[in-house]
């Protein structure tokens, strides 16, 4: 094939990928599997894995985020993003179109009505089509640009295109966290002994402020955009028309919108939007009332903080009032300490509520809770229930307060306060790494859907086994016989030997998914797939230490410090060898021959400028060759900046960061044997 037939290949599969994204998150509408999908995206990471100088910005590759940045540029507006002043009863919404209607009175008033979104405001800047920067609102004046973190949200398009697109356009909208992929991250980082979110919003502010787009990559979080910043060129007349057309351009819009004449219709459309808002995928606290007509708009102008041709009418939080009967302790797998709320129980947003997190002990004494307070609990996000304050005037004298455990409730061990978790927090952890309710978390996380995907491998299953002393560690599943479990209670022949069948297909799990299974503090699924594409095998990764592992791309000192100090433990090495006698896959599947062991292991190269003979794709190749990785920008993790004529600001950056920086002729020698 020729060069030319390469780039065909590219284009064609670009375009192909660039579709089914739009199926799936701007239409709900997806083509092919999630298997199809994957199958085509390593076809275009192999062709652009061997014809480097195919990777184009725009290409779908490119949202797996680039290297890591040092900080966000702040960014001023081009158009300031103002706020909307809010109602909150049917007479402000009723106020609201009079005071509109006297600015326009000759004018019959049209209204559209949006779900206002819970997430994180953000304005995109399309210039000729192509997406050039992502700002948050920030004060409305100036923002963070965060462009990387944006560039890897799957379904917003790098690339726009239609007749008349105008040169410049910014749109509009927020960054949000699905709900259903909020739930699964709380899960695995409380899998990963990490503090949950508190909700969707928390969460979505957390994932944007990444430094490490390839953590925002991993995040399931999506745009839904509604308006418009600087704008050179046409645009639909009406903002019906305007959300259409995005959806036309490939980019999600308020899908559910509704077409007002009157004040009565407005307040019948705020009504049913709260009826059916929990059955959208992102979080909604309200709804956002416009003026149908843009001309009109600008004829209504603006204060200096809102426009006056738009308001939001906010919903009452799903809220309730009950009795904290008792404070209970969870142990999780990592041993960290969770108080929970055992409640009266009471009913809100669709379900009967009887527990509620309280987080951890500095946010119980925060909030000052003691047991026997009414309280009230919130839906965050309408998923987990939290308490979220207490009515102390409601106090009598007799309420108590809760005394942490300085023993394991599951154990008697001692605790001890962790704070290596970031941010700030501490946690308390159970000591003992045989307690069992840690023993029977590491089990749990082994067998999980998301790890080994042992079926029959549930909490229940788990807890018996562990009572009984048949199992007490992962590498002991291997050795259960159907008799042992058949002999548990409530348990027959059948789902005995489902379980075994479970266990035994287990044994040719990918590498990561055992990694991830292991339990390591820190290791979720994509630090397990980071780690398994580094090391042909477990014995590598074993083997490395900490220094080694820290190098890593992905792979942060604190990540690097729990693996190291993980597979140094004499009875971890020792569940590794069952598992190896047991039979359980440690090739790694995802490692790529160019990461092999090589003299530029570990390290990250930098190529700016024009080398006098070299060709960047042959100078990537020989870093690669030798295991090393090549990224498009300077940072403190890079190793050597490879500078040739005309080197412009990276090579002031690997200056100013004191990178080493080499030219043609010093890298070659870098590259001799
Ligand atoms: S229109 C000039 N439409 O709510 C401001 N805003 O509380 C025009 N929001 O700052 C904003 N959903 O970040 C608009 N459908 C929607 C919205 C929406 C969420 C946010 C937006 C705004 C905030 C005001």
């Amino acid at each position: 094939m020729t060069e030319n037939d390469f780039q065909f290949c590219h284009a064609e599969l670009a375009t192909e990928l660039r579709q089914h994204d739009k199926a799936y998150y701007v239409d709900a509408k997806p083509i092919i599997s999630d298997h199809g999908y994957d199958r085509l995206y390593h076809e275009l990471l192999d062709l652009e894995r061997d014809h480097p100088e195919l990777v184009t910005p725009d290409s779908p590759s490119q949202k797996v985020g680039g290297a890591p940045v040092e900080g966000f540029k702040n960014t001023r507006h081009a158009v300031p993003m103002m706020s909307l002043d809010n109602t909150y009863s049917p007479d402000e919404v009723r106020n609201f179109v009079k005071r509109v209607q006297k600015l326009l009175p000759e004018e019959e008033l049209e209204w559209t009505v949006e779900p206002k979104v819970d997430g994180v405001a953000i304005n995109l800047r399309f210039e000729n089509g192509i997406l050039v920067s992502g700002v948050t609102r920030g004060d409305g004046t100036t923002g963070d640009d965060i462009t990387a973190n944006i560039k890897t949200i799957r379904g917003l398009p790098l690339k726009i295109q239609s007749a008349d697109l105008p040169s410049i356009l910014e749109l509009r909208g927020e960054v949000y966290m699905t709900r259903s992929g909020f739930v699964n991250l709380n899960a695995k980082r409380e899998t990963d002994g990490e503090e949950p979110f508190v909700n969707a919003r928390n969460a979505t502010v957390g994932t944007l402020k990444q430094l490490a787009p390839q953590i925002t990559a991993q995040r399931p979080v999506q745009v839904v955009l509604y308006g418009m910043g600087q704008v050179e060129g046409q645009i639909p007349p009406t903002q019906q028309k305007f959300l259409a057309w995005l959806r036309s351009l490939g980019v999600k819009s308020s899908e559910r919108t509704w077409l007002c004449k009157s004040e009565d219709e407005l307040i019948a459309a705020i009504e049913e939007l709260d009826q059916v808002r929990g059955d959208f995928d992102y979080e909604t606290d309200g709804a956002v009332m416009k003026l149908n007509s843009v001309a009109l708009r600008e004829k209504c102008g603006s204060t200096s903080k809102a426009p006056r041709w738009a308001m939001a009418y906010k919903y009452a939080p799903d809220q309730a009032e009950t009795l904290l009967r008792g404070i209970t302790i969870q142990v999780g797998r990592t041993g960290a300490l969770t108080p929970v709320a055992e409640l009266e129980p009471v009913f809100l947003a669709g379900s009967t509520v009887q527990r509620a997190t309280l987080h951890n002990e500095e946010d119980m004494r925060r909030k000052d809770v003691h047991i026997g307070d009414r309280v009230i609990i919130e839906k965050a996000g309408d998923i987990i229930p939290v308490v979220v304050k207490v009515l102390k005037e409601k106090r009598d004298g007799s309420e108590k307060e809760f005394v942490f455990p300085d023993k394991c409730p599951e154990c008697s061990s001692d605790v001890a306060r962790d704070s290596t978790i970031g941010a700030g927090k501490v946690v308390l952890r159970c000591q003992n790494t045989d307690c069992p309710a840690q023993v029977r978390g590491r089990l749990e996380q082994f067998c999980a859907r998301g790890a080994m995907d042992i079926e029959g491998g549930g909490e229940v299953m788990v807890r018996q086994l562990v009572e009984k002393g048949l199992v007490q560690d992962v590498a002991e599943l291997y050795r259960l016989k159907v008799e042992e479990v058949s002999a548990l209670e409530r348990m027959g022949e059948k789902s005995a030997r489902n379980l075994i069948d479970g266990i035994a297909g287990s044994k040719k799990r990918e590498l990561w998914r055992l990694v991830f299974g292991l339990g390591i503090l820190h290791v979720g699924a994509g630090v397990a797939k980071a780690l398994t594409r580094c090391f042909p095998d477990l014995d590598g990764m074993m083997a490395a230490n900490q220094d080694q592992l820290g190098e890593l791309n992905e792979i942060g000192p604190v990540i690097a410090e729990s693996v190291s100090t993980w597979f140094s433990d004499s009875r971890n090495r020792d569940v590794i060898e069952r598992l190896r006698k047991a039979g359980l896959e440690f090739q790694s599947s995802l490692y790529q021959a160019g990461d092999e062991p090589g003299p530029f292991t570990g390290k990250t190269f930098v190529l700016t400028g024009t080398l006098p003979t070299l060709k960047r794709a042959e100078a990537a190749e020989l870093v690669e060759a030798r295991g090393g990785k090549v990224s498009s920008s300077v940072s403190k993790k890079t190793t050597c900046v490879v500078a040739g004529e005309e080197a412009g600001s990276k090579l002031a950056k690997a200056e100013k960061l004191g990178v080493q920086i080499v030219d043609e002729a010093e890298f070659l020698k870098l590259c001799e044997p």
